[in-house]
Order: C-alpha cells, then structure tokens, then sequence
C-alpha cells in the first residue's frame, strides 16, 4: 500500500501500546516512514523519548509519549487525557508480559499482570478506540499474539493462554468491523529477536528458536493489515503451525512444543 492510501485509511494519528523497544519500537519506526504521527506508550519513559526524538527528526511526523503502565486498573484515564483531540485510525496492541516458569512455581498475582496486560489492555483500547473508527468507516487494529497462543506448552502456560485469546478476539472483531471499514489484524509471531527474548533466551539456544528479526515481522503485519484476520509471521513459523495444527494430533504438537520449551527454559 502507498504511504498516501496509509495515511488516509489508518492516519492521521496511531497509537502503540509498549512502544518503547523491540517489535513495539519497529512497529513505530514502520509507521512513522509511512508518515502517521504518533502515540506512543510503555512504562520506561527514557526509551520512548529517544524514539520520539529520532521519528520527528527522520520522518518529519508528530510524536507524543506516555509513560504508564497498561496494567493499571484506571490506566484508561491517562490514555483518554493523551488522545484528546486527536484522531487515531491505528492501534497497535504490542504490549506484553510474558512470566515464565512452572504453572505451580508462580504466582497467582503474576498470572493476573500477565490477564491485565496482555488481555484486559486490548479489551480497552480497541473498546475506546473502535467506536470512532467505525464511524468514520475506516481505521486499523493489531494486536500483536503469537504461535504460543496455537497450543498449550509447559513454562508458559498463562501468557500462552492470553495469546489465544488476542488470536481469537483479533478474528471475532474483523469479522464484526469488516463491512464498516475497519480493518482488524491478529498477528501471529514466533520467536523474534527482541531484547526480552534474548534476555528469557540463554544465547545458546536462541538459534534452536529460529527467530526472526522485529522489522520483518512488522513489515508482514503492517503489508497484511488489510487482509486479515490472522497472519502467522515468516515462512518457518507457518510451516511449523501447519505441521503441528493439520498434521499431528493436539495431544502430539502439546507434547512436542512442551519438549522443545523444556529444553528453552528449563532442563539445563
Ligand atoms: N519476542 C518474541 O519472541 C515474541 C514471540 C511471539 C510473540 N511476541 C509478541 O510480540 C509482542 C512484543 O514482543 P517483544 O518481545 O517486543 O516484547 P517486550 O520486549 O517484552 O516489550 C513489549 C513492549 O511492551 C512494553 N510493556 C510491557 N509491559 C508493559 C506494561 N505493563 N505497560 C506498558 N507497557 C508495557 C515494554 O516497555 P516497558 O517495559 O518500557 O513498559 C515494551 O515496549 C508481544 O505481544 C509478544 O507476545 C513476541
């Protein structure tokens, strides 16, 4: 799609939500060359402020930051304050937190951060931001899921479930908005090469994961946007849902993503 087509079907304003590095980051950069201007939201301000710095001066657009945590219960309130006036016809739901380890070695609370980031945040974002995007008969949704989300696994057993549930709301909301306009994505990484999967990565394994890098994985997102519902990122990633979704049985491909995660995080 040309930058003007972009801007008039997802402009003038996008928000990312955890903007402040990897596929988040990438996703801004991606955005901002299209010429949007841009919202951008994640915990660390620093991060943020950098970025904002560097897409005004390289691509010549507006840039607003906020720093706030999207786990907070009334964290919709700062959102409304940053966006008034504005009109945003993207939203990038990116946002993450990932607590990995033995369903039984953690804690109730870190299962509910993990609830109220990686669900009830998109929840409320695409439920404050849609209604005008359909109005207006055009905008976009991503929200940003993963090949966690296709099968349980052991390690990751909460944050695999949240990832279900982005998969299966980004389907249900393209179908509802798809007469009216609004285009809805749920894009469907695998490992990719962030900050934090180097950091939960021992360096390794990291190959063992195939990962992609963030720019091709937002550059398939944001070319697919359009098309929708579900995009899986990469030619490794589709190949592997395929073979674990159409061709061994649920009991194997849990069995099998089990191993392979035991491997990644836990057996030393
Ligand atoms: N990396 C992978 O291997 C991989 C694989 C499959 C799917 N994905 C999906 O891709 C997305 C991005 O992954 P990533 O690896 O780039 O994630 P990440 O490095 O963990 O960071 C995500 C962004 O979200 C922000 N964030 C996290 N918690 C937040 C909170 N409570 N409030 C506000 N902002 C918050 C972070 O910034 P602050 O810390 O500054 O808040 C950061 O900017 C996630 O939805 C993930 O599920 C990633």
């Amino acid at each position: 799609m040309d930058d003007k087509t972009f801007r008039a079907k997802y402009g003038p304003w996008a928000l990312v939500a955890g903007a402040s590095e990897g596929i988040g980051e990438e996703f801004s950069r991606q955005i901002a060359a299209h010429g949007l201007n841009l919202i951008l939201i994640a915990r660390r301000l620093a991060g943020l402020e950098s970025l904002a710095k560097e897409l005004r001066d390289r691509c010549g657009v507006e840039v607003k930051t906020l720093s706030l945590d999207l786990g907070r219960p009334d964290m919709i309130e700062p959102v409304r304050e940053a966006i008034q006036g504005l009109e945003v016809g993207l939203l990038v739901y990116n946002a993450c937190f990932s607590p990995l380890g033995l369903f039984l070695e953690g804690d109730l609370e870190g299962k509910f951060t993990c609830l109220d980031v990686n669900c009830r945040g998109p929840l409320i974002l695409v439920s404050e931001l849609a209604p005008a995007m359909v109005k207006r008969g055009h905008g976009g949704i991503v929200l940003m899921s993963s090949a966690s989300g296709f099968q349980g696994g052991s390690y990751i057993s909460t944050y695999a479930a949240t990832k279900a549930f982005n998969t299966v709301l980004a389907e249900s909301l393209w179908e509802e908005f798809r007469t009216s306009g609004v285009d809805v994505l749920g894009m469907v990484a695998g490992a990719t090469r962030t900050p934090s999967f180097d950091d939960n990565t021992p360096e390794e394994k990291r190959a063992e994961a195939f990962p992609m890098m963030p720019a091709d994985v937002v550059q398939e997102a944001l070319n697919y946007l359009d098309k929708g519902p579900t995009r899986i990122a990469g030619k490794t990633n589709k190949i592997f849902s395929f073979l674990m979704g159409r061709i061994m049985s649920r009991r194997t491909a849990v069995k099998f993503i089990g191993s392979k995660l035991r491997k990644l995080y836990g057996e030393k």
